[in-house]
């Protein structure tokens, strides 16, 4: 499996690259705009932070097929290997679809539903990334439908991977993963829940606390 974090906090990236097996960084225009960077000073500095290895994805702002296009264009060419994230409008798909010859890999996002998320894929997705708690957080249910969109992946095109995004919890995130897809990005705080459960410290700090009792500072 794939796992990357959704941020744009450098310091972070740099901190858990060195704990987590992470694939890379994916951004949106929100999280850079949140962050107060501009994109071009923070892309190298995502790439430094990932010594240089592990993709970026980062996202187009333009809503017509043709900008669209030009902007992924020059995405690839000032960051090599990053992959482009193109919303799944009517105008996205064209602007996938036009793209793909080319060879830029291609995130389709903005996915509320498995049957967006398949169009996306046959119009030249490498990655199809539905939002797993805005659809949850509308009625709907992000793990079913990340369940229905990996089969029709599976089925009907197989050359590209569901990356499940927008969480709010652990048990989000692992639901997809149960339901069969491939890569998660997960936001800084869900990740915290990850590595920071309050009986895992405790239970460690216990460990420490009676070896100390019976044998001080004694280390193996
Ligand atoms: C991924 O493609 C999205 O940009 C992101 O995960 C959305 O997450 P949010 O719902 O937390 O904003």
């Amino acid at each position: 499996m794939e796992l990357y974090l959704d941020t744009a906090d450098v310091a972070a990236v740099k901190r858990l690259a060195r704990i987590l097996p992470l694939q890379g960084v994916t951004t949106n225009p929100s999280i850079v705009a949140r962050a107060g960077v501009r994109l071009w000073e923070l892309l190298p500095a995502l790439q430094e932070a990932l010594n240089g290895e592990g993709k970026l994805f980062a996202q187009v702002i333009a809503v017509s097929a043709s900008e669209m296009v030009r902007e992924a264009e020059r995405l690839a060419q000032r960051i090599p290997g990053i992959v482009v994230k193109i919303p799944v409008t009517e105008e996205g798909l064209s602007a996938m679809k036009i793209l793909k010859p080319s060879g830029i890999p291609l995130l389709g996002t903005a996915v509320y539903g498995a049957a967006q998320g398949l169009m996306a894929a046959l119009a030249g997705a490498d990655y199809v990334a539905p939002y797993v708690n805005r659809l949850d957080a509308q009625g709907g249910d992000g793990v079913a439908t990340v369940r229905a969109l990996q089969q029709l992946l599976t089925l009907h095109a197989p050359q590209s991977k569901v990356l499940a995004a927008s969480f709010r919890t652990p048990q989000q995130a692992l639901g997809c993963l149960l339901a069969g897809c491939q890569s998660i990005t997960l936001p800084l705080d869900v990740a915290g829940q990850l590595l920071n459960t309050p009986a895992v410290t405790a239970a460690v700090d216990a460990f420490g606390r009676e070896w100390q009792q019976a044998f001080g500072s004694q280390s193996l």
